[in-house]
């Protein structure tokens, strides 16, 4: 009985997918606890390319049951859209192998239109969300005014609830954010076909993990977003709606502590960000190009669910330490290893400069990130290609060190090197 989360300890996009979607092999439960369609998490197996954002990245090995639980707000179209492209590659979605928590509140409409009308009125200080409506979701279920996957059951009482949700809401579109109404009928309409399609698939995800735990079996809880965007201890209002670090694996899923076994944090070479806030380390010249690539690789730094050119820059040691102490990391995994391989030497970032002070811890404060200046360590490239290197030992000593460092800013040892986007390309250490 043991349980593995695995949670990202930057802006997300740290590779959590090909990590979860390997360690799975040994799991029997796969279980997703926080954020919605707003994650894209990207499995290479072979030549086949996977692009999860509801679905577990588990789903792909038939023994394991795989979990939506109640901390992910679900668009039920995505959801749906996502298990017909799984069933039609071969894959087996039926609800004996995927489980939606009753508890999961559903993203509406309304939350779509909220959530760009929100970043419009924003101007200049714009999230850059993914405007899929996941921080209104969350909104309106911490306000208390949320539908959830459990209500979906009951057909007749759904529909009563979605009518009176969106006549609710319509206020709001009309004389908060001038938008066009929605018609309550039509969402009715989409909403109940989706309820049929669905409904076999609620249960109660949490009473599912305590009997795994009962009989011995092994959890792994995979994270979406990541430590910095987090809505507590993220870079705070540039962040997500949802609880992304360990802490959200427990109630997101519904489990207690005693049960945990390992904290994996993945860490990225190198830092990037999509949308908007500071980022100390980015790099807006050649090097942050060459980070990012061209496009041409599908490992490149572009949004998985928007497309957006995603931030680059060297890695930040500051927010790989902080990430370490609010999630209590027992290890890492450092991914992108390969992208380095072309620079002769590295930076790592391991304080700020603000205002002349040294800060070694990550700040709250937005306006203060904005202004903190990385102070640099430069470490030796290796300037040799490592993605057929499958043994620690094989790695250039160089490659070697840059891993150390990671682990001494973390304080926790890197149990697995990622060296490539596919499941082979992998050192287990
Ligand atoms: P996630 O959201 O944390 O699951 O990460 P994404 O899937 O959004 O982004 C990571 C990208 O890097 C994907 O395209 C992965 O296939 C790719 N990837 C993961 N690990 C490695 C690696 O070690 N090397 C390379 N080149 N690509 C990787
Ligand atoms: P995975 O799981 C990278 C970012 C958005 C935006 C901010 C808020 O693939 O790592 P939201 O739509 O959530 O309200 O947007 O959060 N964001 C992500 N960035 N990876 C993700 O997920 C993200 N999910 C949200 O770009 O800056
Ligand atoms: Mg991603």
């Amino acid at each position: 009985m043991s349980v593995t989360i695995i949670v990202g300890t930057q802006w997300g996009d740290e590779g959590k997918g090909k990590i979860t979607n390997l360690l799975a092999r040994e799991a029997d439960v796969v279980a997703r606890y926080s954020g919605g369609d707003n994650a894209g998490h990207t499995v290479r197996v072979g030549k086949d390319v996977f692009k999860f954002r509801l679905v577990p990245s588990g789903i792909l090995y038939p023994h394991t049951t795989c979990l939506i639980g109640n901390g992910v707000v679900v668009n039920p179209r995505t959801l749906i859209d996502e298990i017909e492209g799984l069933t039609e590659r071969g894959v087996e979605v039926s609800p004996a192998h995927l489980k939606l928590s009753d508890r999961a509140h559903l993203i509406m409409p309304y939350d779509a239109i909220t959530d760009r009308a929100t970043e419009r009125s924003r101007g200049a200080l714009k999230i850059g969300t993914t405007r899929i409506g996941i921080g209104p979701a969350y909104a309106n279920k911490a306000a208390r005014v949320g539908l959830r996957a459990g209500d979906m059951v009951d057909g007749k009482h759904f529909a009563e609830m979605v009518s009176a949700a969106v006549m609710a809401k319509n206020v709001v579109l009309e004389h908060v954010y001038n938008e066009p109404l929605l018609d309550p009928a039509q969402v009715v309409k989409e909403y109940t076909d989706f309820a049929v399609r669905l409904a076999p698939y609620v249960v109660d995800t949490s009473v599912i993990m305590s009997e795994a735990l009962r009989d011995g079996k092994h959890i792994l809880c995979e994270g979406a977003q990541g430590t910095l965007l987090d809505l507590d201890h993220g870079t705070y209002p540039f962040v997500t709606s949802s609880s992304c670090v360990t802490g959200g694996a427990l109630s997101g899923l519904g489990f207690g502590p005693q049960h945990i076994r390992r904290i994996i944090g993945v860490v990225k070479a190198f830092q990037v960000r999509v949308g908007e806030g500071g980022m100390p380390t980015e790099l807006t010249d050649e090097t942050g190009d060459l980070l990012r690539g061209t496009g041409d690789q599908p490992w490149d730094e572009y949004g998985t669910v928007t497309g957006r050119p995603r931030r680059c820059g060297w890695l930040d040691g500051v927010t790989v330490r902080y990430a370490a102490r609010v999630n209590g990391l027992t290890e890492i995994v450092v991914t992108k290893l390969d992208i380095l391989s072309s620079f002769e030497t590295l930076r790592v970032c391991v304080a700020y400069n603000y205002r002349g002070k040294r800060l070694e811890h990550f700040p709250a404060n937005a306006k203060i990130l904005a202004e903190c200046e990385p102070i640099y360590e430069e470490l030796p490239g290796w300037e040799k290609d490592i993605r057929g290197t499958c043994r620690l030992k094989d790695l250039p000593s160089a490659a070697r060190d840059y891993v150390r460092f990671i682990e001494g800013l973390a304080g926790v040892p890197a149990t697995i090197i990622s060296v490539g986007p596919g499941r082979e390309e992998t050192i287990i250490v």
